[in-house]
Formats: structure tokens, C-alpha cells, sequence
């Protein structure tokens, strides 16, 4: 028996990389919809589109081709843009396009189209409220600012880009203020979430310990 699984929290508490493992291990398939977003940020800002303008927006919805590649990569057409998506500055802009109401009802129902079955995990924002309401499982997933931002301060520093540990945190504040505080679906936890804080746990104990409620969910 396969379920679906949503997983929400913060930026960087580590959402995205707990759904690859789980998905490798589970056989399942993960949406990281954050990457989708973050695909229309950076569209928009390289087409010059001015995200107050609905027409434009729109037209841009219609136009742009986001595909993923594996577990790993992500495309626009034909362009690689799985590293570039993910800049501090494309992200900032992420948190903005993504309070626009159009652009958040375009991803949403490309979400459900692609979750139709069972076997899927999701991870975003809205996941267990809004995308996967009848998800089996849901996660809500925490860190404090201090180990979100040394953890993107890491990953910078391994793929050697220009990093200060300060403006990581002062970003990730600004853009869970943002999330939180729209007004077309903010990040929220579902009443029927289970929350894990992972500040101080390893990816394999998030793992287990996700693993233990699956395996509870599907009987085993
Ligand atoms: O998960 P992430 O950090 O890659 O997400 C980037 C931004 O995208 C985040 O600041 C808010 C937005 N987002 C959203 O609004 N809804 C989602 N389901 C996923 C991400």
C-alpha cells in the first residue's frame, strides 16, 4: 500500500533533502514545488517581467516549460537551471512571486496534476493545507535560524560560493516573515501535521523517525 506524504516547513530545515531520501528509499516520487517557484522567480527576472502585472504573469504562466530531470535536476526548456534557482537572490524573489495569487494557481494545479496517485511526496509551503489535504501523512518541519543558516552557510562554502553566514540568517528571517504572513496560502502547519524539529538531528534520525510514522500509516 503506498500513501502520499506532504512535507512543510521553513526554508532550509531541511524539507527537500528528507523527501529525497525517503523517496530513494520508499521507491516513491518527490515534487520539490519550492523548485517550481523558484523556477518562475527566475524567469521573470530574466524575461524582465514585472510580477505586479497580472497580464504579464499570466502570460508567462502559459509560456514557461518547467520540467525535472531525475531526482536532481531541473530544467526550464531546455536550460539547466538547477543551480541558479537557487541563489540567496533568486530566493528572496521566490518569496515574492510566490504571494501572487495567479502564480500560485498555476503551480498548484500542475502539483495536483502530477500527485493524482499514491506514492508521492511533496514539499513546500502548502502542502498539507492547501496542494495534498488528504495527504495519509503530513510533516511540518522545523530548525532554528541558527542551524538553517549554518546549513546553508555550509552548503555555499562546499560548492565554494561567496558566503556570509550573517546574511544567510537575516534572509531566511525576512523570507519565513514573508511566507508566513501572505495572504494567499501561507505557510502554516496543518492541524493534522506532525511536527519534527531537526535543529539538532541528524538527516539519517529525521529518516528513522519518519520512517517509524510511514511504516505505522501503512501497517507494517
Ligand atoms: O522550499 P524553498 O525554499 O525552495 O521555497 C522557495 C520559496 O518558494 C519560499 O520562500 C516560498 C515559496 N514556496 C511557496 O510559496 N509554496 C510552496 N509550496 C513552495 C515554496
Amino acid at each position: 500500500m503506498k500513501i502520499n506524504i506532504a512535507i512543510d516547513g521553513p526554508g532550509a530545515a531541511g524539507k527537500s533533502t528528507i523527501a529525497k531520501v525517503l523517496a530513494k528509499h520508499l521507491g516513491y516520487v518527490h515534487l520539490d514545488t519550492g523548485a517550481m517557484y523558484r523556477c518562475c522567480a527566475y524567469y521573470a527576472h530574466t524575461h524582465n517581467i514585472d510580477i505586479q502585472d497580472d497580464r504579464a504573469l499570466e502570460k508567462m504562466l502559459n509560456n514557461i516549460d518547467i520540467r525535472f530531470i531525475g531526482q536532481t535536476k531541473v530544467f526550464i526548456a531546455d536550460e539547466d537551471v538547477s543551480e541558479i534557482i537557487r541563489t540567496n537572490e533568486n530566493s528572496m524573489r521566490t518569496s515574492l512571486i510566490s504571494q501572487k495569487k495567479i502564480v500560485r494557481e498555476k503551480m498548484v494545479d500542475l502539483q495536483r496534476k502530477v500527485s493524482t496517485d499514491k506514492g508521492y511526496i511533496l514539499d513546500g509551503r502548502d502542502i498539507g493545507s492547501v496542494v495534498l489535504k488528504d495527504a495519509e501523512l503530513k510533516l511540518y518541519i522545523i530548525a532554528s535560524v541558527e542551524s538553517r543558516a549554518k546549513r546553508r552557510y555550509d552548503e555555499y562554502v562546499a560548492k565554494q560560493i561567496e558566503a556570509d553566514y550573517e546574511a544567510i540568517a537575516a534572509d531566511l528571517e525576512q523570507r519565513d516573515y514573508q511566507d508566513m504572513n501572505r495572504k494567499e496560502s501561507p505557510l502554516t502547519k496543518a492541524s493534522d501535521a506532525i511536527e519534527i524539529d531537526t535543529s539538532n538531528l541528524s538527516v539519517n534520525e529525521v529518516c528513522e523517525a519518519v520512517m517509524r510514522l510511514v511504516n505505522k500509516k501503512i501497517g507494517k
